[in-house]
């Protein structure tokens, strides 16, 4: 078992265009996998993403920074389930870097990572922000009724009162 200091170092670091096909084809297998997060249809590489590949370059953990007027949400955090464990959630928050950042997860690791980071849990975003992410949320559910996710989003449902909001000033 190697440590996680010579794991992190054999890591390669991308914002995007990496191997884009290869990315995208692994992002919507995991969005596929993992009911807490949009469905796979809504899957995309931008600028605002963050990938980390493994030493043969497959990717293998994820996350993205969406505009939420004067706030921006980390969102689609997630870890190829054979490299969880190795605190890669560490690597993928020190890429954000300033600014006001807010994250809603019901992730223990994702909280953990989190409050370590800096952040703090509220309850409550600010009225702007709060708006946007609204209008933001109810569009991806007509989405995911268009396109028959019943299953996401009864076990968003499922869980609504579980997610909890972590933020950074
Ligand atoms: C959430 C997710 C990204 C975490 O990735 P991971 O590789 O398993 O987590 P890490 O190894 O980075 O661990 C993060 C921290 O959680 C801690 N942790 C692990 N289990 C924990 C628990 N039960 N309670 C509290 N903290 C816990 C770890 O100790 C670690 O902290 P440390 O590195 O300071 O010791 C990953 O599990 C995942 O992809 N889940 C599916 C997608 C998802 O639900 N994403 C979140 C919604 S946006």
């Amino acid at each position: 078992m190697i440590s996680r200091a010579t794991y992190w170092a054999m890591l390669k670091w991308t914002w995007h265009q990496y191997h884009p096909m290869e990315d995208i084809v692994w992002l919507k297998q995991m969005f596929r996998q993992e009911l807490d997060l949009r469905p796979p249809s809504l899957a995309k590489i931008g600028e605002n993403s963050i990938l980390i590949h493994d030493e043969a370059g497959s990717p293998i953990a994820h996350a993205a920074l969406s505009n939420r007027w004067r706030s921006s949400e980390i969102n689609s955090v997630v870890v190829d389930p054979n490299h969880r464990g190795r605190g890669l959630t560490h690597k993928l928050l020190e890429q954000f870097g300033g600014g006001r950042l807010f994250s809603y997860t019901r992730d223990v690791r994702l909280q953990s990572t989190l409050l370590k980071a800096g952040f703090e849990q509220r309850l409550y975003p600010g009225v702007l922000t709060l708006l946007n992410i609204g209008i933001s949320r109810i569009a991806m559910f007509f989405w995911m009724i268009v396109t028959l996710e019943f299953r996401r989003i009864f076990h968003q449902f499922r869980h609504l009162l579980n997610y909890k909001l972590f933020i950074r000033l």
